[in-house]
């Protein structure tokens, strides 16, 4: 058999039994005979790479890093659904659909996974593009770590329509956070908190091959597109199975609302033992005719809604309120809590918000209180138990003055915080400040932790951010912790920082409401720092997507002095302040170094090997000389290149070692 024919059968064969395993969860092969297909592909693909494809199994492997997801609009918008929470609510739903329709219509019930939805796009039965919710019109293009979830097919089978998209939900089953977090644990990481968000911090890495390693898993719910082949929702999922799709076999058609409420009684215990988490049920109009005619709400389908099953609680002691001060100068009182289990964690801490949060629920300091976990990582006290309370407590008196700095508190009208206003000389803001201008979204400065931050504030070598670009060697060395090596690593990611795009310095200025997404927006309309600062309010206003509060707030910003400084001082140091340039740097894991590319490699092109090595601060030069750091060389490396190398004793590595030292 040809090469060809056999890689062809090779990926017909793995691709139905990836199906057999990660679909229909009943594997028809062991995994050794699995491998075994799995590495003659590979190496007949090794040997003739124009006959890899995109849909080839031995493509979930990854590779392709980004800098940033592109923002795609949704052809429909993608919403999300109202709440109820009893059988009234329900009773009340289903009054309401009657009221709107004469005709007879049936439920579909499904279960609500509880992970991130995404929507997915397939044409001529490849999947061609994946994208996130977003703020419901438009999302991130995350197709390259979709690719990697191995239970979504690039390719379906059967007979599908041209054209369509199909919705669900990616989640991380229990096992699959637990092997995570056991890995973790062994690297001294901090484990995973819950399954929700780590299957959404997952679908926001820049490298899909981090995606690939991660054990995630999709279920498939509604399909969307022009020609649809059932006016049944049911029936098209049950179709949109036999291509190949994972569509829940837990899904059932109901011709009335009390049997809706039998299916979600019975999944309210049932639902402990599933593998993965659901946080309820999903009830739909089956009819998609009928769908379109009760149509939407602003917010919401009319004809679907959700039953929430009520979180877990549990009840322990507050023994203290403590008050953590943001960068912003917001103060947020938190729970000291008696150690106590929580959804598979131990909480020790719980957000009590604001004081008027505080006051609503009557929170004492010595109470036994009642702690969800909610959507987000803390979990929140949500009542007090009044019975056990002790005779002689108190109520909580809002502290007036800052824990840290000590100036007194102001509340304005209509904010439900209290802040500390004092930002110039408050260690916890100036910290803070500085954490979000280095993090990774924003300038992606390496290697300086907040402990680091508070010694420098402390040693006066930092106060504003840009005091970073006027860090010396001199000034730093002396200092604790502070061994040289590290030193120089610091200094060159600084610099390296002065390159970053003016969309992520825009965010990294910490303006009040001007998160990554609103910068981007800014950025795209301004192209620069000038036009910004000289924006008024309703100049701003008519920028799409910036409404009154973000204009406000920005107006605000740049009609402080010490702000204007900040930018000029910034500037000054080289930092880009408009659109125009280009370079994004990832890292700064090669900066520096001078390398020399050599030979053809397997994974990625000369062109995407010199892209990695720009992007991660290094620079691709052409002759080898003593100033070179290191030669990458491929499979035909020359000869008299690698004579030469060995006689300056320059280090020669392949491509997997260059490709490990970008992870
Ligand atoms: S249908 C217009 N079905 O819940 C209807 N959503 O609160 C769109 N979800 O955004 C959604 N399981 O992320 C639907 N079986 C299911 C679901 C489900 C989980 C999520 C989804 C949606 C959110 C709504």
């Amino acid at each position: 058999m040809k090469d060809k024919d056999r890689i062809e059968f090779l990926k017909k064969e793995l691709n139905f039994h990836n199906h057999a395993y990660y679909v229909l969860d009943a594997p028809k092969i062991s995994d050794f005979e699995f491998d075994n297909l799995f590495s003659e592909l590979k190496s007949l693909e090794n040997k003739n790479p124009h006959l890899i494809t995109i849909d080839s199994p031995t493509q979930r492997v990854g590779g392709e890093v980004l800098d940033n997801f592109k923002t795609v609009k949704h052809n429909y918008p993608m919403l999300s659904l109202g709440n109820t929470y009893s059988a009234e609510d329900l009773y009340n739903f289903d009054l309401r659909l009657s009221k709107l329709t004469n005709q007879d219509f049936e439920y579909v019930c499904e279960l609500k996974y509880d992970g991130v939805s995404i929507s997915l796009i397939y044409e001529n039965g490849e999947l061609i593009q994946a994208v996130t919710r977003g703020d419901g019109i438009q999302g991130d293009d995350v197709t390259a770590n979709v690719r990697m979830i191995k239970s979504i097919p690039l390719k379906l089978v059967g007979n599908y329509p041209d054209k369509f998209e199909i919705r669900g939900e990616i989640f991380l089953p229990h096992a699959g956070l637990k092997a995570m977090n056991k890995s973790r644990i062994k690297r001294g990481l901090e484990p995973y908190a819950n399954t929700r968000n780590t299957a959404s911090g997952s679908l926001k890495l820049l490298d899909s091959s981090e995606v690939a390693k991660r054990p995630l898993d999709c279920y498939l719910y509604y399909l969307l597109g022009e020609k649809l082949p059932s006016n049944s929702h049911f029936e098209n999922l049950q179709l949109a199975r036999t291509w190949g799709l994972k569509v829940p076999l837990e899904i059932e058609k109901y011709d009335k609302i009390a049997n809706v409420l039998d299916f979600i009684k019975k999944w309210d215990l049932k639902r402990l033992d599933l593998p993965y988490d659901i946080d309820g049920i999903v009830i739909k109009v089956d009819n998609i005719n009928l769908q379109n005619e009760m149509g939407f709400t602003s917010k919401f389908p009319r004809w679907a809604i959700s039953y929430k099953y009520k979180s877990e609680q549990v009840s322990t002691r507050l023994n203290k309120i403590v008050y953590q001060i943001g960068r912003t100068g917001a103060i947020t009182p938190v729970a000291d809590l008696e150690p106590v289990k929580l959804a598979g964690t131990i909480v020790k801490r719980a957000s009590l918000h604001n004081s008027d949060q505080i006051s609503r629920l009557d929170i004492r300091e010595g109470d036994v209180v009642y702690v969800e976990k909610g959507g987000e990582i803390i979990p929140k006290v949500v009542a007090v138990d009044f019975q056990k309370r002790d005779l002689f407590s108190q109520p909580v008196i809002f502290i007036k003055s800052c824990p840290s700095c000590g100036s007194s508190l102001i509340r304005n009208k209509g904010d439900a915080k209290h802040y500390c206003n004092n930002s110039d000389n408050c260690i916890p803001q100036i910290r803070g400040k500085f954490e979000h201008f280095i993090a990774r979204k924003a300038m992606n400065i390496d290697g300086l932790g907040s402990e680091t931050i508070e010694l420098f504030i402390n040693e006066g070598l930092i106060r504003e951010v840009s005091d970073l670009y006027n860090l010396n060697k001199n000034d730093l060395l002396p200092l604790d912790r502070m061994a040289e090596k590290s030193v120089d690593k610091l200094l060159l990611a600084i610099e390296v920082s002065k390159s970053v795009s003016f969309e992520r310095l825009l965010f990294a200025l910490g303006i009040r409401y001007v998160g990554e997404s609103v910068a981007k927006v800014l950025v795209k309309h301004f192209k620069n720092i000038e036009s910004i600062i000289e924006a008024d309010f309703d100049s701003l206003l008519t920028v799409d997507e910036i409404g009154s509060k973000i204009a406000e707030s920005v107006v605000k910003w740049f009609s402080i002095k010490r702000n204007l400084e900040l930018v000029k001082t910034l500037k000054l140091s080289g930092l880009q302040f408009n659109s125009t340039y280009k370079q994004n740097y990832l890292s700064s894991k090669l900066a520096g170094m001078r390398i020399i590319i050599s030979g053809n490699f397997n994974r990625y092109s000369r062109v995407q090997i010199k892209k990695m090595i720009e992007e991660h601060g290094g620079r691709n030069v052409a002759s080898i000389s003593k100033k070179t750091t290191f030669v990458l060389a491929g499979n035909d490396m020359g000869p008299s290149k690698k004579k030469r190398a060995e006689d300056l004793g320059i280090p020669i590595i392949t491509e997997e070692e260059f490709i490990a030292k970008l992870k």
